[in-house]
């Protein structure tokens, strides 16, 4: 494919390293940069050009320029927009992903929440799935909360919202099939419970584990839609902000800490921390893992 026109000193090359990347790739990576805050270094601007190279084959567009047209100024352009965000966005996940997670989750956070929320008329708990890729790990959430519902959350109503920007992920997610990829972290145990054969290589997730879940497009970066997340009991947003930069982080940061009820947790990935991004909430560690906690009323702590 041939994406170059320039040819300067400074101009990053494309993937295939012999063709400068052309000047509008960099306009393109700006403008998703500032529709959802995924950010490429200019030395990987050439996986900005692949991902428009893709589409650019699909639809038989020529030039970058065009390309270009087609995402601001055409009729269709927000359509196109998203399809390109397909394209840029890394999806990488498995269910079970984290262990630590859910050990802290099920031994200490959950039996904390239900007391703390116990003495409620609506006994209910919300959790938010942000970036949840193809679902894993709100079906790992759902399960792990199907096997509390005969002890700890008996008589309570389980809500898991799922959420991610690629709109053929949140597809992916709602049929919840799955292989050995995505389940290589699930025991038998799991499996059996929860999933339904559907040749030799799939499992689907069953009904009743569905049925906890509402999946969802939305932008992370959409003040409007995060203005509207409030009541959540717990965040997990892993793996997400790892692409965004400083600024998009902090205000994604700010909307969960405003969306979340006193006394609710929020994790990030294993490989991510809120280090001078946030100070508000406060660090609690668990074995092998951390969360954050947005300190209640009623702990003084605030
Ligand atoms: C690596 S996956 C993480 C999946 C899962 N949370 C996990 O830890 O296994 C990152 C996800 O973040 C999503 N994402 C990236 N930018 C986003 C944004 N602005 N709004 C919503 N989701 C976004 C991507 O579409 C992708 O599915």
């Amino acid at each position: 494919m041939n994406i170059g026109t320039q040819t300067a000193m400074t101009t990053p090359f494309s993937s295939k390293g012999a063709e400068p990347i052309d000047p509008i790739f960099r306009q393109i990576r700006d403008l998703v940069y500032k529709v959802c805050g995924i950010f490429q270094l200019e030395e990987k601007l050439y996986l900005m050009a692949d991902a428009c190279g893709r589409r650019m084959k699909q639809l038989a567009v020529r030039t970058p320029r065009e390309y270009w047209d087609l995402l601001t100024v055409h009729t269709n352009r927000e359509a196109e927009l998203r399809q390109l965000l397909n394209e840029v966005t890394i999806g990488e996940t498995c269910l079970f992903r984290s262990p630590p997670q859910l050990d802290a989750l099920r031994k200490v956070i959950l039996p904390e929440l239900v007391q703390d929320k116990s003495k409620q008329v609506v006994k209910r708990l919300r959790i938010w799935s942000a970036g949840c890729s193809t679902g894993e790990e709100s079906y790992t959430l759902a399960m792990n909360m199907m096997e509390e519902s005969d002890r700890l959350l008996k008589g309570w109503t389980v809500e898991i919202l799922a959420t991610d920007l690629n709109d053929r992920s949140v597809e992916t997610a709602k049929a919840g099939i799955y292989g050995d990829y995505a389940l290589r972290a699930t025991t038998d145990y799991f499996k059996r419970k929860y999933f339904s054969p559907i040749d030799e290589k799939k499992l689907q997730i069953r009904p009743e584990v569905k049925k906890l879940i509402t999946f969802s497009r939305l932008n992370l970066q959409d003040d409007s839609r995060m203005l509207f997340m409030k009541g959540m009991d717990l965040i997990f947003c892993c793996n997400v902000l790892i692409y965004f930069d400083g600024p998009s982080k902090a205000k994604v940061i700010d909307h969960y800490y405003s969306n979340l009820n006193f006394g609710g947790y929020f994790f990030l990935g294993t490989s991510e921390s809120l280090f001078k991004l946030n100070d508000k909430f406060h660090l609690v560690h668990f074995p092998g893992t951390i969360a954050y906690w947005k300190p209640s009323l009623k702990s003084g702590k605030l």
